[in-house]
């Protein structure tokens, strides 16, 4: 099998940030999942003994606690600052800048519209800097359904469609008196989305490596499903199933933010060997 890699994929700079952040602290713990791939958790535990623990209530004191890529509340973090936690903050600037904007925002009386996912960790996290709570719509057509107030603040969870997000910027600018729009939308995702566009044209069969529930990992999936009907999202190499690549003979090759060289190194020896 012929393998093409996308021009751009994989680790990000945010991610790749964390990642050393994690390994320069060894015996650390996040809260929550550092990155959403769970393969990469397992090494650090594995190597350096940095854990993970899914609640404020369960955190051991005396250890260095990491916040994660996508930040945490507001609220969860003053919790810890007050317990004397000793905080390293791996939030990535490019998720910590919409906080920002949303804090600032907010204060200045502006109604706050996030486009992301109600559940995603970085939106709730986002989302909590709202003095007044902030309303988010998951597409365009939740967003018809808000009451709209006259000052109207726009922001994105960086993982979303630039294509929808002007689309939502568009409708407030026509039916709000004042509209800031804020793109927070961040660009390593985005040229890896270009990436595996091109490249889904190209080829026969495309896999996509990344963690299940990592949302820019699913929209790789949907970019690449749209233009190549044999497109798969695999975790790693032992997802990988011989059928799929019968009668096939170029296969692309792009990963998620949050995946490792690592695997994508070991998908790739597989399918090169089909
Ligand atoms: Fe940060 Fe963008 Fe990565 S927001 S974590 S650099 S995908």
């Amino acid at each position: 099998m012929q393998v093409k890699l996308a021009q751009n994929y994989g680790f990000c700079f945010g991610v790749k940030r964390a990642i050393k952040i994690a390994q320069d602290h060894k015996d650390s713990v996040t809260l929550g999942p550092l990155i959403h791939n769970a393969k990469e958790i397992s090494r650090l535990k594995r190597d350096f003994n940095v854990d993970t623990s899914e609640t404020l209530e369960n955190l051991q004191k005396g250890r260095q606690l990491i916040v994660r890529t996508h930040g945490i509340p507001k609220n969860d973090l003053k919790k810890l600052q007050n317990q004397q936690f000793d905080i390293i903050d791996a939030t990535c600037p490019y998720v910590r800048k919409p906080q920002m904007i949303v804090e600032e925002m907010s204060k200045e009386g502006y109604d706050i519209i996030v486009f992301g996912d109600k559940e995603h960790p970085e939106v709730k996290g986002v989302v909590s800097y709202a003095e007044n709570g902030a309303n988010v719509v998951a597409n365009f057509e939740e967003l018809q359904n808000l009451c709209l107030g006259k000052k109207i603040t726009l922001i994105s969870q960086t993982t979303k469609q630039p294509e929808v997000f002007a689309k939502i910027a568009g409708y407030l600018s026509v039916h709000c008196a004042e509209v800031r729009v804020f793109n927070t939308i961040c660009n390593a995702t985005f040229d890896n989305q270009i990436a595996a566009d091109t490249l889904s044209k190209e080829v026969d069969i495309m896999i996509i490596v990344g963690g299940k529930n990592s949302s820019n990992t699913k929209q790789l999936f949907m970019i690449c499903k749209n233009n190549c009907a044999h497109s798969y999202l695999v975790e790693d190499e032992s997802e990988l199933e011989c059928a799929w690549f019968e009668s096939k003979k170029i296969c692309g090759i792009t990963a998620g933010a949050s995946t490792p060289d690592w695997i994508i190194q070991k998908v790739q020896e597989k399918v090169l060997a089909y």
